[in-house]
């Protein structure tokens, strides 16, 4: 029988689910994983079960691309049949991306229970397709694990029930934690020793590349900072496929930028570790770079992950060139915030979610019993 059956489908979901199912299985609670297949090339996907040690999917749905109507409904209907079959007690969802409310829609109709790992983050920014997934999947899950506690008032002004909110921390920096030991060290990713350091850029937000005029500025801003100082660009397939379409490509070739494609937990981890500054539009990198005390500045007009700015190394800078300018001179001139490590960021974040749930997995079975 399985208790727990837990759903990943895009990159961000991969180090999140990791400690997750380990603690799981700790507790003695029988879980399996169900990947919609959102992701599904190699480098986004094959690379990050095999650096992280997840184990293979028992289902993979396969739905692979499309627009959001499209992607949603897919996984929808392809899943359904998979919780029919499997009967769980429960379906354990994380993040906020189309799989996330994809799959806790299903649970919710057929009247599954619902936990979301990672809940309560809120940018108030509805143009963003993850903050509409983030409030409906927090609006029918049964509990709800945190990262901050600025989550539990979000959670709280939108009507859901403080008993079912739990302040956990924060599974992924676990993953981080876990892994540290074993990152790949910058020099061998890059294939040399960069003697002034390196800064490193992530971009794949639709707000940031899809459009010409926002996306040809960030480059160029970017070229200037690599001007001074090299910048490595690992390049998500959506941003990559925008500036082929977009005419950009220039803006790859400028001196001092290095583009990579997308990157393995190791490699990327081993990178952001040693960089001087770490530019991105990145949810989770913005909470990597605030556990690994490296200065980030966040290419968006807000952040769900507040706790990374008021006291981590985040600072919010928007895509105004002149202000991603000063504030990079100021990282580099001056080191940038030196930030602290948030409550609860300590690696054991999995564990608590799965004592939490080992008791309320009995109180059900009692209950039902
Ligand atoms: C998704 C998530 C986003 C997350 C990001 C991390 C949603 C709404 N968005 O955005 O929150 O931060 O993942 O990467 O769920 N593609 C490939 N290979 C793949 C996957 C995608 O080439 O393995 C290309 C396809 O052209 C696809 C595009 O990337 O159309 C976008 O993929 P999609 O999963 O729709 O969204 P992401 O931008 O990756």
């Amino acid at each position: 029988m399985t208790d727990i059956l837990c759903v990943v489908g895009a990159r961000p979901n991969f180090m999140k689910i990791a400690p997750v199912m380990t603690a799981l299985a700790g507790a003695g609670i029988h879980a399996k994983l169900v990947h919609t297949g959102q992701h599904y090339d190699a480098a986004m996907n094959d690379r990050f079960f095999t650096d992280l040690g997840i184990p293979y999917p028992d289902i993979n749905l396969e739905v692979g691309s499309g627009s959001h109507a499209v992607q949603t409904a897919e996984i929808m209907r392809r899943f359904e049949p998979v919780l029919e079959q499997e009967q769980p007690a429960a379906i354990l969802v994380v993040g906020d991306v189309n799989s996330t409310i994809a799959c806790a829609l299903v649970a919710a109709k057929r009247g599954v229970a619902v936990i979301h790992v990672e809940a309560g983050l809120r940018s108030y920014d509805r143009s963003m397709p993850e903050e509409i997934n983030r409030v409906l999947t927090d609006q029918i899950s049964d509990q709800l694990f945190i990262t901050e506690k600025d989550a539990h008032k979000n959670l709280l002004r939108e009507g859901i029930a403080a008993a079912r909110v739990h302040f956990v921390g924060n599974v992924m920096i676990d993953t981080l934690h876990h892994n540290l030991p074993r990152a790949v060290p910058a020099a061998v990713t890059l294939g040399e020793t960069l003697p002034q350091g390196y800064g490193v850029l992530t971009l794949h937000r639709p707000s940031n590349v899809d459009d010409v005029d926002i996306l040809g500025n960030l480059l160029e801003t970017v070229a200037m900072i690599a001007a001074d100082l090299p910048i490595v660009f690992p390049l998500h397939p959506r941003t990559r496929a925008s500036i082929d379409r977009l005419g950009l490509t220039a803006w790859l070739n400028q001196p001092g930028i290095r583009v990579l494609p997308p990157l393995g937990y190791l490699e990327m981890l081993g990178l952001m570790k040693d960089a001087r500054i770490v530019l991105t539009d990145s949810g989770g990198i913005q909470e990597e770079t605030t556990a690994l005390g490296v200065p980030c500045l966040t290419l968006r007009h807000n952040t769900e992950r507040p706790i990374t700015v008021d006291e981590g190394t985040n600072t919010i800078v928007g895509t105004d060139r002149k202000q991603i300018l000063v504030a990079a001179e100021a990282v580099l001139n001056g080191g940038g915030k030196a930030g602290r490590i948030p409550e609860y960021w300590d690696g054991r974040a999995a564990i608590r979610i799965a004592a939490i749930l080992s008791q309320w997995l009995d109180a059900r079975h009692y209950a039902v019993a």
